[in-house]
């Protein structure tokens, strides 16, 4: 499928968790289509390849490593941007961490970590961001799942994530449509490649019920995520707000429960 035709050329776009998967495709997509482009994650050698990679695309790249749990780095890395390239006129929360496990095997802190990472980390890009936006016109874009809205086994802490990045998606938009600031979703489904995929749909059993119960048929590419955040980012859904996309080719409406994965070993 070939790539549609966005131009953002004089825009900035901001993407946590922009150094790998899913949020990487995102990033380079906005680069390719004339942005500059800054991305953030914990890993200084990932935060590196990312911006030689954008910078290969002919990309203005920036980069800075920190935790999206930590206020404090979130601040830096969004000021970095602003400093660099100005006003922010797209910002991706894209990081996320999770693995399989019964509630019952999740210590309190193992439940607290990804509810950190997914949701306090959400909330401290979008609520740091906005001192940095262009307003009017920003458009501010989350990372939800299809757990947001369908109980799934083995993920007590990213089904109540999610559910919560969906809520204060909405919160947002409409706490900021005054401001000029379009707060939106985008719910992946299962999409190919990408280190979340491996983690859930981890044997081929796995992958086959995945499949069976997502009406397209197929696991979704990095560039049909990408698409969509283009298209929240581009003036053409300039009415758009509030809204939680599924680019999921139907997974989400076929439901939660088991995803058939064993439970890795700890130290796999
Ligand atoms: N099952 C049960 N508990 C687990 C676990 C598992 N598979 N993996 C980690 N935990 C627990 C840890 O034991 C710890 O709890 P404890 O202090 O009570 O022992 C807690 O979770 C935090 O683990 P830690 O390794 O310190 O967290 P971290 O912040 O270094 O890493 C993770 C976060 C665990 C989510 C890690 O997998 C990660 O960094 N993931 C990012 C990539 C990713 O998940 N991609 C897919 C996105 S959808
Ligand atoms: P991924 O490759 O593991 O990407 C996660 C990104 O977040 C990495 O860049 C990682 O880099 C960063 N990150 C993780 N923890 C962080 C933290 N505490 N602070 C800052 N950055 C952090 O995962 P993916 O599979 O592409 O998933 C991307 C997003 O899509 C996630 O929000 C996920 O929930 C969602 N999603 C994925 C699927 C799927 O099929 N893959 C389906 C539905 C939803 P560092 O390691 O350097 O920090």
């Amino acid at each position: 499928m070939s790539a549609p035709s966005f131009d953002f050329t004089g825009k900035t776009v901001f993407v946590a968790g922009g150094t790998s998967g899913i949020n990487q495709g995102i990033a380079e997509a906005f680069g390719r289509a004339g942005a500059s482009v800054a991305v953030f994650s914990r890993s200084q050698d990932k935060v590196d390849a990312a911006v030689a990679r954008l910078e290969a695309l002919g990309a203005p790249a920036f980069g800075a490593a920190g935790d999206v749990r930590q206020p404090e780095a979130v601040e830096a890395a969004l000021k970095g941007c602003h400093e660099t390239f100005g006003e922010i006129d797209v910002v991706v929360s894209g990081a996320a961490g999770n693995f399989l496990a019964p509630a019952l095997d999740m210590s309190p802190n193992a439940f607290k970590t990804v509810i950190d990472i997914d949701l306090l980390g959400t909330f401290n890009v979008l609520r740091l961001s906005h001192a940095y936006l262009r307003k009017p016109g920003a458009s501010l874009i989350t990372i939800s799942a299809p757990q947001s809205t369908a109980p799934t086994a083995m993920q007590a802490h990213a089904c109540a994530a999610k559910a919560g990045i969906d809520m204060l998606t909405k919160v947002l938009a409409l706490e900021w449509g005054e401001h000029g600031i379009r707060v939106n979703a985008i719910v992946p489904g299962p999409i190919g490649g990408t280190e979340g995929l491996d983690r859930l749909a981890n044997s081929p059993e796995a992958m086959e019920l995945m499949l069976s119960r997502t009406p397209l048929g197929r696991v979704g590419t990095l560039d049909d995520c990408a698409n969509m955040a283009m298209m929240l980012a581009a003036d053409l859904t300039s009415y758009v707000t509030g809204a939680i996309i599924p680019v999921d080719g139907g997974r989400t409406m076929t439901g939660g429960g088991s995803y058939g994965s064993k439970v890795p070993p700890r130290n796999a």
